[in-house]
């Protein structure tokens, strides 16, 4: 089949260079995109009078007969053609005719590329939306089932200060709502059109953007058609917000592989969502944890490629422009993965309260409490911090903990210590005290909850 570009040139390239150039492997995938797009373009043509009404509906007709084809797979893509757009147009003229070859009046595959990568994107960021909404209730359901559950919390991965389980996970929660709100926000910029911005120059036909913007769902047309058919900050910004979300994914991951580990203990993992080893028989591997840990590396190098790919590039169109599509179709294939292996792991985790509590008794996590309990009878705190740590000295060197710390033994480092040390230092009461905002009582962190509800109920 020769090639819809002959013209200047006869067309016949070498087979390589054919192979090289191709895109229709992957950029098949936008088909739908690209058939509603030309559908809006059909229709805007007949609206302005650039073709007749009667043409515009034929070429609507055909469109969709080739979308209801492909969609029933009684239509198969050409490895042939060059990409998606060479694809539908040929597909289109061998059933029209003529009228078929009026479809791309007024218009480049520069714009329509970029109005179909965003048409795709947009759909693909409200996808991974939902499965965020669906990862947060997950998260929120494990922090309203285990509020009793008492952990030591880490600074360095050094046991430091008693917080509750739930109020750990309330974090992530944070980290993914922040994540949903850099999803929304990329999607409102990149819900603008390009089409119609034709090569790059715009055109000498009386188009109406407007008339094929609000046909496609987009809120604004781009304002300036070189920026029009260059621009892929929208795929840039999507997969920004995609690598801070991985981020997220893998240092949640980091934890479960930690606490899955017969150190820590504090979870157990489904067996759906672990593996054996193929030699040791005892094992039970957080295989599905690490391969998202693992993953957030390949998603950062997506948005590396791409930024690196377009340094460079004048403007306007550039072939180096096709590669931004094997790297965010990559990305966004990557974290729907995640997020949908993710979700049903913490829905199926096992909480081991008792494991964590075992830790928070060992560690000295209430040392902070023994110097707060000094300053609140009138010591400095700097003179608390330096006799509670040689409190915790003596402890280690004997061998015992501060709640098991003989009175007479306080009485010696600070006359100020009396009986009620032994209440103000249980990990319970260190825990419920801390009743500032965001803190690790369960008062705050039910109230986190109910924040993260009340804004996850009015997206
Ligand atoms: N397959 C091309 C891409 O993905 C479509 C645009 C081609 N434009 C051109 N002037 N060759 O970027």
């Amino acid at each position: 089949m020769a090639k819809m570009w002959t013209g200047r040139t006869s067309g016949e390239t070498d087979r390589i260079a054919d192979d090289f150039n191709s895109s229709i492997s992957f950029d098949c995938r936008m088909y739908r995109q690209d058939i509603t797009g030309s559908m809006a373009h059909a229709a805007m043509l007949g609206q302005t009078g650039i073709i007749t009404g009667a043409e515009a509906d034929e070429l609507i007709d055909g469109l969709q007969g080739i979308l209801d084809d492909l969609d029933e797979g009684t239509l198969s893509f050409d490895p042939s053609c060059e990409d998606i757009h060479m694809f539908v147009e040929q597909v289109l003229t061998e059933r029209l005719g003529d009228v078929g070859r009026k479809l791309h009046t007024a218009r480049s595959r520069n714009d329509q590329v970029a109005l179909d990568l965003r048409m795709y994107l947009r759909d693909e960021a409200a996808k991974l939306t939902e499965l965020l909404r669906e990862l947060e209730e997950v998260l929120l359901k494990t922090a309203q089932n285990n509020m009793k559950a008492v952990m030591p919390g880490y600074t360095h991965l050094q046991r430091a200060q008693p917080i509750l389980f739930s109020h750990h996970i309330m974090a992530y929660s944070m980290m993914l709502l922040r994540d949903m709100d850099r999803i929304a926000d990329a999607s409102a910029r990149m819900n603008v059109s390009p089409i119609g911005s034709c090569a790059f120059a715009g055109t000498t036909y009386h188009t109406d953007r407007r008339f094929e913007a609000e046909r496609l769902g987009f809120d604004d047309i781009c304002r300036n058609s070189i920026d029009g058919v260059s621009d892929r900050d929208f795929c840039v910004e999507l997969m920004s917000a995609l690598s801070i979300l991985m981020m997220h994914l893998s240092r949640l991951s980091e934890e479960i592989v930690l606490w899955t580990s017969w150190e820590f203990r504090f979870v157990e993992l489904s067996d759906k969502y672990t593996t054996g080893s193929s030699i040791m028989p005892q094992k039970k591997n957080s295989d599905m944890a690490e391969l998202i840990r693992g993953k957030t590396g390949r998603v950062y190098g997506d948005l590396m490629a791409l930024l690196t790919t377009l340094k460079g590039l004048p403007l306007a169109y550039n072939k180096d422009m096709q590669e931004d599509k094997e790297a965010v179709f990559d990305a966004v294939d990557t974290v729907e993965m995640c997020l949908r292996v993710m979700i049903p792991m913490i829905d199926t985790m096992r909480v081991l309260p008792e494991n964590m509590r075992r830790a928070a008794n060992e560690g000295f996590i209430n040392a902070t409490d023994l110097a707060d309990y000094l300053v609140k009878k009138g010591m400095p705190f700097r003179t608390a911090y330096k006799i509670s740590g040689s409190i915790v000295a003596e402890c280690i060197a004997r061998g015992c903990v501060l709640d098991t710390y003989p009175l007479e033994d306080y009485k010696k480092h600070s006359e100020l210590i009396g009986e009620d040390i032994y209440d103000e230092i249980n990990i319970e009461h260190c825990v419920e005290t801390r009743i500032s905002a965001g803190g690790t009582s369960s008062v705050s962190v039910l109230e986190q909850i109910d924040w993260v509800r009340g804004r996850l109920g009015s997206r």
